[in-house]
């Protein structure tokens, strides 16, 4: 199993999250956090001075699934997350060891299934 972890910007959550739905992926975790990419600090002008903007507001991503789906979840993501400008995010993959669905006593991919 893999946890899909992607980082992107809060105004493309609603498709990512519209397009996951739509291709049958329901389970999914949300954060708010904030980050930071490769460009590092950004400096900004507003009424003349200039400050730092030190993390940008993001939102997190996390579908965890079965490895064959892995590819299509990532892909999901992406498409529905890009705008083309700098600062569109990150999805990293992760191994997971184990599920468990805590109503069920279930583990592995039969607590992914959909009941
Ligand atoms: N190496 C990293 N480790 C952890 N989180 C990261 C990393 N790179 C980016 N992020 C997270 O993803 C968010 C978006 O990053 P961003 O899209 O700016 O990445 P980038 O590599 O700078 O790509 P781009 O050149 O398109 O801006 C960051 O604010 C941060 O939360
Ligand atoms: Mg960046």
């Amino acid at each position: 199993m893999k946890m899909i972890i992607a980082i992107i910007r809060p105004g493309r959550l609603a498709a990512v999250k519209n397009s996951l739905n739509e291709n049958g992926f329901t389970g999914v975790t949300v954060s708010s956090v904030k980050g930071c990419g490769s460009q590092g600090d950004i400096v900004e002008r507003y009424r003349g001075s200039e400050y730092k903007i030190d993390l940008h507001d993001k939102v997190e991503i996390k579908v965890v699934v079965n490895d064959e789906y892995s590819e299509k979840v990532v892909n999901i993501i992406s498409d529905a997350a890009r705008t083309n400008e700098l600062g569109d995010g990150k999805i990293f993959i992760l191994n997971v060891e184990e599920v468990v669905r805590i109503r069920t006593n279930e583990v592995g991919p039969a607590a992914l299934e959909k009941k």
